[in-house]
């Protein structure tokens, strides 16, 4: 049932403030985090190795920064395909953490058991509880997404994001990096965030209207910096599945190492940016942009919007967040934008050529 909606991606971009409200809330109590028992010992842990495919790949990108910087537990990400033919050494005091939705994907399964006997604890993060990836795992995680049924996945990442930073919040703790007053303060902002999401989702308009002019392309450029390069390639592959543009993101950084020679004005180029501390770096990438006579689309906050000045082409302002909250957010204009281009497009957004829901086969 789709509930309205057009199609179910629709529905299911919709629907996150309340399944994230729910998926809080399965991971809070009054005290703050409570994870099932018994859960990690945070302490004993000198390496994160973090494997998963396509947009789980992409959560666990993100939460790569957030394990670093708030715990500062060394931190390893690898796509499962790649992974699990290298033979990569499983040190001691190594934890292996697999991200799926279905918990079905042949390859991240495939370097779960690679892992099985090597390292301290296999943990995962799923959407199905009862999925062989959640079966052969020390300690699985759920997401509390709900049934995804929309080839893109859409509700699952931003889940995904939220179990990733419950956990690396309760290791910075747990290492003593944060006390408990600071990590309480994150947790004000994440439970006050279903509502930020609906603010977020009624500024549709705006992003509609970027999304129309973006399906006229032939190629799109998103970037990011920090937390926001694993979004920017969320957005591009959101974008190439479902209205099959062609999409690439690149670290801003990266812009001047070859990208910024595509630009030119048919090109497209989603700047994902928040007023953060890396937000004057990201500027002066999307001025060079801008001086080639590329479109910026920038995806920011209203302090970002002013500062970017007149010249950007579109502008789509989000409300403001700490800035370790952000990928939660930034995920969902990622979304709509993508939605948006595919429904202008009239592709079949819930059913993309050459796409399975899982991929169960390598
Ligand atoms: O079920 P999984 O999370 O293991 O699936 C991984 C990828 O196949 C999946 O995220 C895919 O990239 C989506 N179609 C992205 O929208």
């Amino acid at each position: 049932d789709k509930g309205g909606f057009k199609h179910f991606m629709a529905k299911e971009i919709a629907e996150q403030p309340t399944v994230l409200s729910g998926a809080l809330s399965a991971y809070l109590d009054k005290d703050g985090i409570s994870l099932p028992d018994p859960g990690l010992d945070f302490d004993k842990v000198e390496r994160l190795v973090m494997v998963a495919c396509g947009t789980a790949f992409y959560a666990c990108l993100t939460a790569k920064y957030w394990f670093e910087q708030l715990a500062g537990i060394p931190v390893e990400v690898d796509i499962a395909s790649e992974f699990r033919y290298r033979e990569p050494p499983i040190t001691k005091g190594t934890v292996a953490l697999f991200v799926s939705q279905s918990g079905e994907t042949a390859d991240t399964l495939a370097a779960l058991r690679y892992c099985a006997e090597k390292a301290d604890k296999i943990v995962s993060v799923v959407n199905v509880p009862t999925s062989s990836i959640a079966r052969e795992s020390d300690l699985a995680l759920p997401i509390h997404a709900g049934v995804e049924i929309g080839v893109a996945s859409t509700k699952a990442f931003t889940c995904q994001l939220n179990v990733l930073l419950m956990l690396a919040l309760e290791a910075a703790k747990s290492r003593g990096r944060m006390d408990s007053a600071e990590q309480a303060e994150v947790l004000e902002t994440l439970r006050a965030m279903p509502g930020i999401f609906n603010v977020a989702l009624q500024r549709g308009d705006a992003i509609r209207k970027a999304a129309r002019q973006i399906a006229e392309a032939r190629d799109v450029l998103f970037l990011g910096r920090g937390l926001m390069y694993p979004l920017a390639l969320e957005g591009a592959l959101k974008l190439k599945e479902i209205s099959y543009i062609h999409a690439e993101a690149y670290a801003s950084g990266e812009l001047k190492h070859g990208p910024i020679a595509l630009i030119d004005k048919t090109v497209p180029v989603v700047v994902m940016a928040p007023r953060d501390s890396l937000f004057d770096k990201t500027v002066s990438n999307m001025q060079e942009v801008m001086a080639r006579g590329g479109k910026v689309c920038l995806i920011t906050d209203a302090a970002g919007a002013d500062a970017a000045g007149a010249d950007v082409w579109q502008t789509i302002i989000l409300p403001d967040v700490p800035e370790v909250l952000s990928p939660l957010l930034y995920a969902l204009p990622a979304q709509l934008l993508a939605y948006h281009a595919a429904d202008a497009k009239g592709t079949d957004v819930d059913q993309p050529r050459n796409l399975a829901k899982s991929v169960t086969v390598e």
